[in-house]
């Protein structure tokens, strides 16, 4: 199945935030820091607005909810400010509370849901009060004073979901009753790790969220997840995807096979990086597959770098002067005489060259500098809060998830990634930035339920081309029975949780959103407010007695 022509039409503009895909190199890390910084100084109008409309709270919780365990040694008895936001505009009373995770972001980002996306749009059908809810070491809302790896020990799954139900049962809404879980029926939504988080809180703390919704939640810890690229491969334009495949098999054909080392050089040289000294530093590069996950139905969401990359690499030959060279590395390769070959090595070449290399040529910096993975002073220069952006998700990364997005494919699978890019190399940053040289306790995460996780009142929502969903329980088995207690629904042509974002319903098009995120946003309204009248029936009356 392919993803729909109209889709691919909407589909130009902006980056979508979403878990982070693909490793960085330390210019970009830098960029990202910096454009946090600088979005933190002058905010963009609408943001000032969204600021405005929704002010930000504070709730006081505790730092360490595990005394009894030895891993948060030392313990701390403190507590630290959690970020929050809240819209009352629906609110009536007996209405129920409809909280969104922040996730592994700064929560100011998810301000738009509140304002038309699934919080305004469940709040609004069911005249609920709308919260978003940051998490512990992102955006403001830090328990220590600085993200030195020893301070990071109370980041972790369990402490992060504890933080969530302490929220539930202790928050105090300004100008609003008492609204506390369980007296009023909570709903936890997530998308992504976020989904994650929603799902598990709902099998760990059951008394205190009445449903939960995990829209591409993934609840799978994967160390190696080679599977990241099989949406891609499965779901991807067909001969985007061909291309790829054979692209990779000649790099790889060149970077692994002892009988090539001659042509390395002459590799890395036809694509303008002759001096980049590590040959993954360099496979590295090729890796334009890993813009699908942001593109969004929503053209002010989406990144346009996936069918950008799609576009290139499928291009008419052209004649080139470098068409000798890359007829050299294709034969040694193993495709003789094949100009097709040639052609797909050309686009890539001319690809990477308005792309990446273009931002190398602006950077006045060395070629190794600018693109290593290796540097371990780089990486360990980011202990500051600033620097959360290049701390927080990798050391949950290290620590408890994996989800490293390797080439390492089984020998069937032709890889869309070099399998030059493995565990060894991607894990760099753990060994270098944390001192961390195990594999993470991925136990931490799948405890919960894994692929089966499973509770009455807890939704399965997701894309059926979402590179993440081979991490989650939408990918086995792959449908099941959907009822309003255990609903389930794979959005089609969809990528990652597509349901979150709205816009506003003065400016919807037939298209926009298009029909099966209307559908999805429908039917996940109609289940919450199906739950409301099952908490009304169970608990309501009960109250009404007393
Ligand atoms: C929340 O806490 C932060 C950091 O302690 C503080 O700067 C901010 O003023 C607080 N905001 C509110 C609304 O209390
Ligand atoms: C610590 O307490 C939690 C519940 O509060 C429990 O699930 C966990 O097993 C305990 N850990 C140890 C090491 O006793
Ligand atoms: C936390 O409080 C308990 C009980 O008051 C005390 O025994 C313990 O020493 C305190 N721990 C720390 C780290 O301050
Ligand atoms: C390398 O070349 C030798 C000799 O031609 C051949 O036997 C061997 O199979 C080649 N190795 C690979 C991995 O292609
Ligand atoms: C590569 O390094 C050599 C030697 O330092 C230098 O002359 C050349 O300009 C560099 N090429 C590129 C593309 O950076
Ligand atoms: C090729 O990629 C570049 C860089 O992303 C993009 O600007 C250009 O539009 C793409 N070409 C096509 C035909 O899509
Ligand atoms: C490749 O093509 C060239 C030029 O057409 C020809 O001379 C050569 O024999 C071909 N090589 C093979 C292995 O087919
Ligand atoms: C790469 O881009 C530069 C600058 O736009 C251009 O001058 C050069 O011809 C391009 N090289 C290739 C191989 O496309
Ligand atoms: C690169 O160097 C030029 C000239 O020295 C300077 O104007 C420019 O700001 C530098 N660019 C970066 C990204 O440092
Ligand atoms: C490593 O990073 C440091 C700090 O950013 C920088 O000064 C140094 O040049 C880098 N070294 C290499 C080989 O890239
Ligand atoms: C890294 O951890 C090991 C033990 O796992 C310890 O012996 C070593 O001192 C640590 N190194 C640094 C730089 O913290
Ligand atoms: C649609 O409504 C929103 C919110 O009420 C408003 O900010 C926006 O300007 C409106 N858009 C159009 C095209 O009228």
């Amino acid at each position: 199945m392919r993803l729909s022509t109209a889709i691919v039409g909407l589909i130009f503009g902006l980056e979508a935030a979403a878990l982070r895909a693909g490793t960085r190199s330390i210019p970009d890390i830098e960029r990202e820091i910096d454009a946090t910084r600088k979005r933190a100084l002058t905010k963009r109008a609408d943001e000032i607005d969204l600021a405005a409309l929704y002010p930000e709270h504070n709730i006081s919780v505790p730092i360490d909810f595990f005394h009894n365990e030895t891993r948060y040694e030392p313990h701390s008895n403190g507590t630290f400010n959690l970020r929050y936001w809240f819209d009352d505009t629906y609110y009536e009373p007996g209405g129920p509370v409809f909280v969104l995770l922040g996730g592994e972001t700064d929560g100011a980002g998810r301000l738009p849901f509140l304002q038309k996306g699934i919080v305004h749009q469940v709040a609004k059908a069911t005249g609920g009060l709308g919260v978003i809810l940051e998490h512990r070491y992102y955006g403001k809302s830090f328990p220590t004073e600085d993200l030195t790896t020893k301070n990071l020990r109370f980041l972790s799954t369990e402490q992060s979901l504890a933080e969530i139900d302490y929220f539930a049962r202790n928050v105090k809404f300004e100008g609003l009753p008492d609204l506390t879980a369980p007296k009023t029926p909570w709903v936890v939504y997530g998308g992504s790790y976020a989904g994650a988080q929603a799902a598990f809180t709902r099998v760990q703390y059951p008394e205190t969220f009445w449903g939960a919704i995990s829209s591409s939640g993934v609840t799978v810890a994967i160390y190696d997840y080679w599977q990241y690229f099989e949406p891609a491969r499965l779901f991807g334009p067909p001969d985007c995807i061909k291309n790829t495949q054979i692209l990779i098999d000649v790099v790889d054909n060149i970077l692994l096979n002892d009988n090539n080392t001659a042509q390395v050089q002459p590799l890395k040289q036809v694509f303008g990086l002759p001096n980049i000294t590590d040959n993954r530093d360099f496979a590295n590069q090729l890796t334009g597959v890993y813009g699908l996950q942001s593109t969004n139905w929503d053209p002010e969401e989406n990144s346009a770098s996936f069918f950008n990359y799609c576009n290139n690499i499928t291009a008419a030959p052209k004649a080139s002067n470098l068409r000798p060279t890359v007829a050299d590395v294709v034969s040694a390769a193993g495709y003789v005489n094949s100009t097709s070959t040639q052609d797909i090595i050309l686009n890539a070449i001319a690809w990477l060259n308005q792309t990446s290399v273009s931002r190398w040529r602006r950077s006045n910096q060395t070629q190794d500098q600018y693109y290593t993975q290796l540097n371990a002073t780089a990486l360990q220069q980011y202990t500051s809060l600033k620097d959360y952006g290049a701390t927080s998700w990798s050391y949950q990364v290290c620590t408890e998830w994996g989800y490293i997005q390797t080439g390492s494919t089984p020998a069937d699978i032709a890889p869309l990634i070099s399998r030059t890019l493995d565990l060894e190399y991607l894990t760099f940053f753990c060994r270098a930035q944390f001192n961390i040289t195990t594999p993470p306790d991925v136990w931490q995460v799948n405890k919960y339920g894994n692929y089966s996780i499973d509770y009455p009142r807890l939704a399965h929502l997701g894309g059926n081309a979402d590179p993440w969903r081979p991490a989650t329980p939408l990918w086995y088995p792959e449908s099941r029975n959907s009822s309003t207690e255990h609903p389930w629904l794979l959005i089609s042509h969809g990528v990652h949780h597509w349901e979150e974002n709205g816009v506003f319903e003065n400016e919807t098009t037939p298209l926009i959103p298009p029909p099966q995120v209307v559908y999805a946003q429908q039917f996940l309204k109609n289940f919450v407010e199906e739950w409301v009248d099952e908490w009304n029936a169970e608990k309501g009356e009960h109250l009404e007695l007393r």
